[in-house]
């Protein structure tokens, strides 16, 4: 499918104007593989601490150095890679072409361990990669990194797949991938078009094309860190990033288009975890239908800066932090009664150079820290979804808040103690006095523009 967007791939944003950008489902039409693309993978496997050996492939190479050009590679067996660079080999690829068919039959041997991927490059094995095609069929991921050392470059790549657990570019066991220009099309089910996974992965990518299409399917999965520059994404049953735990997602200069759950859905899977990072700069997220938050997290304490950036929902909700997490369904927002392990989310949110409209909603004793710097402009309110909810704003001042609700905050700080930078459309803001973060509003009550006035709560 195309998609159209309000933004030039390698232009900055200014230089703003609606183009159609192409992905592989344009050419293998998603339609052929629908049969495929439905299959919902048995995720309920008991895990496996060590990678299984051996892992099986049609052409090996191990601890050599290897380059190969213009050639093309297919198998059609089952559980069975294309090909594996492993224990310190090199192998570089130059206009080739990978065909994958062939099933899966365990989702942790193939997807965690790579075991069905087309190309599996392990235990500290180096390989570049330019002007490939790989194309994968039933279930199977396109490029896998995997191991401490591990370090696959890819220059130039069409990544097609179908079927479960059939990520683009996958990352595992310390495993890192620097890839640029990439097409990349997913259209099964937790086939994220760029994924990191446990311990951690490092993935980079930039000026690349991602269409995931799949329930559970994001752009970015974070396990690990993830750094995206240029890249334009639509994720049509996913967030733009989901993230697991306390893992680092950096993306710049992103166009991204997320279609369930949110723009990003970020949680804890065991305990809380805190530490986690995104960042976002000069970059849009938009949200499809009509209840999907721009951002959503759930049982996490995690840091997040908006730097230039657009967050643009049909929902009107800019941020929910939620006592909450995500299952391996992937597909909803769950309770206490399918992981015990919960806590609120923490969130702390600094924006700056940007303008934001809409609200940020907290859940059951989850908070939000929400602090406009450099220009900013907030218009929107903050209010409880469910039970205990706790607010702490500041404005420097230079940024502006239009009130859209009468609205209660725990700390409300202003860099300009007159809160000229508010403007009430003849809402009140309501502040605890006795938060420490505005000793100096002394309990005073001071109008503000448009009509409403700063009450002391307390
Ligand atoms: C996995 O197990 C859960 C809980 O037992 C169940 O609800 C779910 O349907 C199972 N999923 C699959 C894909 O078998
Ligand atoms: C990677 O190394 C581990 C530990 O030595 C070994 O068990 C595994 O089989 C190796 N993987 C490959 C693909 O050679
Ligand atoms: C593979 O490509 C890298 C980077 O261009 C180069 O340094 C290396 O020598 C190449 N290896 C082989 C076997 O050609
Ligand atoms: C590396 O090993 C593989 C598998 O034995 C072989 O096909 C390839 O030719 C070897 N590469 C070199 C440069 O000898
Ligand atoms: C591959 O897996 C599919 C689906 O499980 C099965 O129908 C087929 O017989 C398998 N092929 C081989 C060669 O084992
Ligand atoms: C990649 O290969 C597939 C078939 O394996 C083909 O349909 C597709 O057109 C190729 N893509 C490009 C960009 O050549
Ligand atoms: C990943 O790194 C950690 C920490 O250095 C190490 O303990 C672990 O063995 C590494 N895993 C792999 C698969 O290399
Ligand atoms: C915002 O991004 C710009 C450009 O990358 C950078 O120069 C600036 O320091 C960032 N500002 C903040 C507050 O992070
Ligand atoms: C908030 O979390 C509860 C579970 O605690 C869940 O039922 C609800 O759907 C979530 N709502 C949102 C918007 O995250
Ligand atoms: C915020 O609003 C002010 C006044 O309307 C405007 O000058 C400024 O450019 C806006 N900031 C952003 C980031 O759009
Ligand atoms: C303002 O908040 C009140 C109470 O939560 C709600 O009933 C009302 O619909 C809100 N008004 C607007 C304009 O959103
Ligand atoms: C915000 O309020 C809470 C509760 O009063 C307090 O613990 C915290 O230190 C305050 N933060 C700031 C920045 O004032």
């Amino acid at each position: 499918m195309f998609f159209s967007i309000a933004f030039c791939l390698s232009f900055s944003r200014l230089a703003s104007a609606s183009i159609s950008i192409s992905d592989p489902s344009d050419v293998i039409p998603p339609s052929l593989w629908a049969a495929d693309n439905a299959i919902v993978p048995n995720y309920n496997v008991t895990d496996l601490s060590v990678q299984p050996s051996p892992i099986i492939s049609v052409y090996n190479f191990e601890g050599n150095s290897t380059a190969i050009d213009h050639k093309s590679f297919s198998t059609l067996e089952n559980e069975t890679s294309v090909l594996l660079v492993a224990n310190g080999a090199e192998l570089n690829l130059s206009y080739v072409n990978v065909l994958k068919e062939g099933y899966y039959s365990d989702l942790l041997t193939s997807s965690f361990w790579g075991f069905n991927a087309a190309i599996n490059v392990a235990n500290a094995s180096t390989a570049y990669f330019d002007h490939l095609n790989v194309t994968t069929h039933n279930g199977a991921a396109n490029i896998y990194a995997y191991g401490t050392g591990t370090v696959v470059y890819v220059d130039n790549a069409w990544l097609y797949s179908s079927g479960p657990v059939s990520h683009g570019v996958y990352a595992s066991g310390n495993g890192t991938v620097y890839a640029s220009h990439v097409q990349q099309y997913s259209g099964g089910r937790r086939s994220s078009s760029f994924s990191g996974d446990s311990p951690a992965g490092y993935v980079h990518i930039s000026d690349s094309v991602a269409h995931a299409a799949g329930v559970g399917s994001a752009s970015f999965y974070a396990l690990g860190e993830i750094y995206a520059d240029n890249v334009v994404s639509i994720s049509e049953n996913g967030p733009v990033i989901f993230m697991d735990g306390a893992q680092k997602a950096y993306l710049t200069n992103c166009d991204a288009t997320a279609g369930l759950l949110g723009g990003v859905a970020i949680f804890s899977s065991m305990v809380r975890e805190s530490g986690a990072i995104l960042s976002l700069t000069s970059s849009k997220i938009t949200t499809t239908g009509d209840t999907l938050p721009g951002l959503w997290f759930g049982n996490i304490i995690i840091d997040v800066s908006l730097n230039d950036t657009e967050l643009v929902t049909s929902s009107g909700i800019l941020v929910v932090s939620n006592f909450s997490q995500i299952t391996q369904d992937f597909n909803h927002y769950a309770d206490y009664s399918e992981q015990p392990n919960l806590s609120p989310a923490e969130v702390y949110v600094t924006v700056a150079e940007s303008d934001l409209v809409g609200d940020i909603v907290a859940y059951n004793g989850s908070s939000i820290s929400w602090s406009l710097n450099s220009h900013s402009n907030w218009t929107g309110t903050a209010y409880s979804g469910y039970g205990d909810a706790y607010f702490d704003v500041y404005l420097d001042a230079s940024s502006l808040w239009t009130l859209t609700n009468t609205t209660t905050v725990r700390n409300f700080t202003s860099e300009d103690s007159t809160l000229s930078n508010i403007y009430s459309n003849g809402f009140d803001l309501y502040y605890n006095k006795s938060a420490t973060g505005h000793a100096y509003l002394n309990g005073q009550t001071i109008s503000l523009n448009g009509g409403g006035s700063a009450i002391s709560s307390s």
